[in-house]
């Protein structure tokens, strides 16, 4: 993967986080939306960088109490298969410790190949199933992992 590195990111990034969700998902959130969710006390967003350039990866959880949900998780088309997202998930899980979590959950489409194929090798699990949940009539499935 090179000499990508993610930190921890806040408010002023959330132009790039925009940017960089629409660039994965069809329902892509907006600037505006990004800026609230980085200024929320709970949420923690991650941002992976190639040098200062444009991200090659996003992420973002909220953790309060003994929980935590994962809200999105993407890695540029560029940037698949180099375990960029495997990164960004065992960021989101430190952080998610960090606060005082001990569980960690996220929803996923059961169509979503991809995503399924990283949350099962990281260790995710099957909680629960909410049928045609998503827009496109797809299965939510929610996993959720313990956090030693
Ligand atoms: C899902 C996503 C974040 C994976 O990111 P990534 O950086 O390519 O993932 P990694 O390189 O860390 O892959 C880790 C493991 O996940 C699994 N995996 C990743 N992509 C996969 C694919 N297309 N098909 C099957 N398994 C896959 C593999 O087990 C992989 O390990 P391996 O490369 O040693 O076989 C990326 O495909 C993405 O951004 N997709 C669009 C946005 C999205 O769907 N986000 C998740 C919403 S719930």
């Amino acid at each position: 993967m090179g000499v990508i590195r993610i930190d921890i990111a806040g408010p002023e990034a959330a132009e790039d986080f925009a940017a960089l969700h629409a660039r994965c998902f069809d329902h892509a959130w907006s600037a505006a939306e990004f800026a609230a969710l980085l200024s929320h006390p709970h949420n923690i967003g991650f941002v992976a960088r190639n040098g200062g350039g444009a991200p090659a990866g996003i992420a973002l959880i909220c953790a309060a109490a003994d929980e935590a949900d994962i809200l999105t998780v993407a890695a540029a088309p560029e940037h698949r298969r180099e375990g960029l997202g495997a990164s960004l998930l065992a960021a989101c899980e430190d952080e998610a410790k960090r606060a005082g979590a001990a569980k960690i959950f996220l929803d996923v489409s059961a169509r979503n190949e991809a995503a399924l194929g990283l949350y099962t090798k990281a260790g995710y699990r099957k909680a629960a199933e909410r049928p045609r949940y998503y827009s496109d009539g797809s299965d939510a499935l929610l996993f959720e992992k313990p956090l030693a």
